[in-house]
């Protein structure tokens, strides 16, 4: 351990007391000299002294503060859109985030020597700062700059390989701390490099879609820049959230998730939920009909008879030919004269079919999309009744009014010129895409719309990870989810942890990490969704749970702490009286958080300290895009 490191700059500037003494040194001489009439050359002589030792003391005490000075640094630093993207242009395959350095052990030692002083006894008084020419170090801004100023002489570019950013990013900052900012710059090189960029939204910030359109056009990609915004109907593009799965259970799944989000969270009905949804996908797709939304409440209104009907009605085409209905008569004359006698069953012609369908052989039965439908109808019709009413209220929400056109769309609606996309279509077009999910006016719709929505970019992402060939593969999509607990949902989470696996790049924007514990119920779903996280860019953030909780991520050390000791006494021995002194400086190690916990609610704007799938710690800042 080299001595240096003690020489702490973060003390008083006794230099500068030294100075000033000296400098009141030769004003008592000169005084005197004048009040006593001394010789004016014993005078000069000793004041010339006195003035030597006041410039070598000025000069050092003018040393720390410079050094104290430069800790400051500026307030904010902007990077023009050129510059941005000439340093693209030199770190192919990486992502640019500002400038830092990595945070060690020995800069956790000097933050906490730091620490145990009030920063504001070792700053120059403001006319010290002033004829320096620079702003006073913890003046004027929010947060403590010279956290970064411990490393400022090994700042260099922070790049991350993209590699890493596969897999999610947890972006925590209170309002205000640079979040947005950060998003420009990474929109920005996403663009530039050419891959699909795709922003969640949920408060509908005006800035947010104005500064991606920015970044689009500024990386020559203006073309590409388009908004889904349920908030600005006319200008926003459709989406067609329920167009692109692999497997038949896929639609099925997906609304039953955006059931549970709208719902607040999963209940005994949830897989009987998914059951009944996943009868009616199979009968659909047995008639030649795609699943979506519009679809699905048409059935849940209208009960599900009318699809079974016509399920019937084609099964028995295919078994008989078109004159199908001769082979059914006596069934349905049977079940006729039932039905005098027994009102609330199925329709006569109904249920006569189905009876027809149960004289049949076992192995000629075996159709998926007619039995679990037919499960489904002949279910006790209580139960299947408050399950379609648990239903209702969400498929209402996604496909009524202006919400239903931009989220079910209508190909053959020649009057709605509006452009219909897809997350397939988005993808393969490397579109990039805002998301205003207007949550102010209903949060539970903005979560159900997410929920879709990401299930559908994952769908098309995991497809393209499994099939498309290398060329194709290196253009990823690049997701951004802006206050993320406004929308978070136990599926939105499940689908997180997934999205590695397809090769989602996803930033997972958050104010504080209690917000999210709030919205999910349990500190439990929170670690669940943190599991998923492959790294963490923390800014100013406050809060006992969040700070603790980065510093738990970030992880501890060990720093050699100092202890400074000194003793006196006195002993009697036949010699006589002694006195004996001690004074010494012992140093131990002792194990403290990497990063300490007060300094994560003291950082400047657009300061971060982060960690990244390759295990480094990064103090770093990053510039405003403009
Ligand atoms: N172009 C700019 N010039 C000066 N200040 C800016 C500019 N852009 C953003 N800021 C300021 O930077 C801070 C961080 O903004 P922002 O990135 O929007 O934070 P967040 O998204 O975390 O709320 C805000 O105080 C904002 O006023
Ligand atoms: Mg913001």
């Amino acid at each position: 351990m080299k001595a240096i490191n003690y020489q702490m700059p973060f003390r008083p500037n006794f230099e500068a007391s030294a100075a000033a003494g000296w400098g009141i040194g030769i004003g008592v001489m000169v005084l005197f000299g004048a009040i006593f009439q001394l010789p004016i050359v014993y005078v000069v002589v000793i004041a010339t002294i006195t003035a030597l030792a006041l410039v070598w003391r000025l000069r050092q005490a003018l040393k720390l503060w410079k050094f104290i000075l430069s800790l400051g640094g500026e307030q904010f630093k902007t990077i023009t859109f050129e510059d941005m993207e000439k340093k693209a242009g030199g770190i192919n395959g990486e992502l640019w985030l500002g400038r830092g350095f990595e945070w060690t052990s020995r800069h956790a030692e000097l933050a906490s020597e730091v620490l145990q002083r009030d920063f504001k006894e070792v700053q120059p008084p403001p006319w010290v700062a002033r004829m320096l020419g620079k702003a006073s170090a913890s003046r004027g801004f929010v947060g403590m700059p010279w956290i970064h100023g411990i490393g400022a002489s090994e700042e260099r570019d922070i790049t991350v390989p993209l590699k890493f950013m596969e897999g999610n990013t947890a972006l925590v900052g209170a309002p205000g701390s640079g979040k947005t900012t950060l998003y420009r710059l990474k929109v920005f090189q996403a663009a530039l490099r050419g891959d699909t960029v795709i922003v969640l939204d949920p408060k509908n910030d005006r800035d947010l879609r104005n500064a991606m359109q920015e970044a689009a056009i500024r990386a020559g990609a203006g073309d590409r820049f388009i908004a889904f915004d349920p908030a600005h109907p006319s200008t926003s593009i459709r989406y067609d959230a329920m167009a692109n799965w692999s497997r038949d259970t896929e639609p099925a799944k997906r609304v039953t998730d955006v059931v549970v989000s709208f719902s607040g969270g999963a209940d005994n009905f949830t897989s009987y939920t998914w059951s009944v949804l996943q009868s009616f996908t199979d009968a659909l797709l047995f008639v030649g009909r795609r699943p979506s939304l519009k679809m699905f409440r048409a059935i849940v209104e209208g009960g599900p008879e009318t699809l079974m009907e016509e399920v019937l009605r084609k099964f028995f085409q295919e078994r008989y030919g078109p004159s199908y209905m001769q082979y059914l008569a006596e069934d349905i004359r049977v079940a006729a004269s039932s039905k005098k006698r027994d009102s609330g069953t199925l329709p006569a012609t109904l249920g006569g079919m189905i009876q027809h369908y149960k004289t049949l052989p076992f192995e000629e039965r075996d159709k998926q999309g007619v039995n679990g439908l037919l499960e489904t109808v002949e279910h006790n019709r209580e139960h299947l009744g408050k399950m379609l009413t648990s239903l209702k209220p969400a498929l209402i929400a996604l496909t009524a009014g202006d919400l239903g056109d931009l989220l079910s769309p209508d190909p053959m609606n020649l009057d709605d010129t509006r452009p219909i996309f897809d997350s397939g279509k988005i993808t393969n077009g490397r579109y990039i895409c805002y998301i205003g999910l207007d949550s102010m006016t209903d949060d539970m719709v903005a979560t159900a719309i997410s929920t879709l929505i990401l299930a559908d970019i994952k769908a098309v992402a995991g497809a393209r990870y499994n099939y498309a060939d290398r060329e194709e593969l290196a253009k990823r999509t690049e997701m951004i989810i802006d206050e993320a607990s406004e929308i978070i949902s136990l599926p939105l989470v499940s689908l997180l942890n997934k999205a590695r696996g397809a090769g989602l790049r996803i930033t997972i924007g958050m104010q504080s990490f209690a917000d999210i514990i709030t919205k999910l119920g349990s500190s439990a779903y929170m670690e669940q969704l943190l599991d998923s996280t492959q790294n963490l860019i923390a800014l100013r953030t406050k809060g006992d749970t969040t700070t603790k909780q980065i510093v738990r991520m970030i992880g501890k050390t060990k720093i050699t702490e100092v202890k400074r000791s000194s003793s006196a006494g006195s002993r009697s021995d036949d010699a006589g009286l002694h006195i004996t002194g001690s004074e010494g400086a012992g140093t131990s190690k002792k194990e403290v958080p990497l990063f300490p916990e007060e300094l994560v609610a003291r950082l400047p704007n657009f300061e971060y300290i982060a960690y990244f799938a390759g295990g480094t710690v990064i103090k770093g800042k990053f510039p405003i895009l403009m």
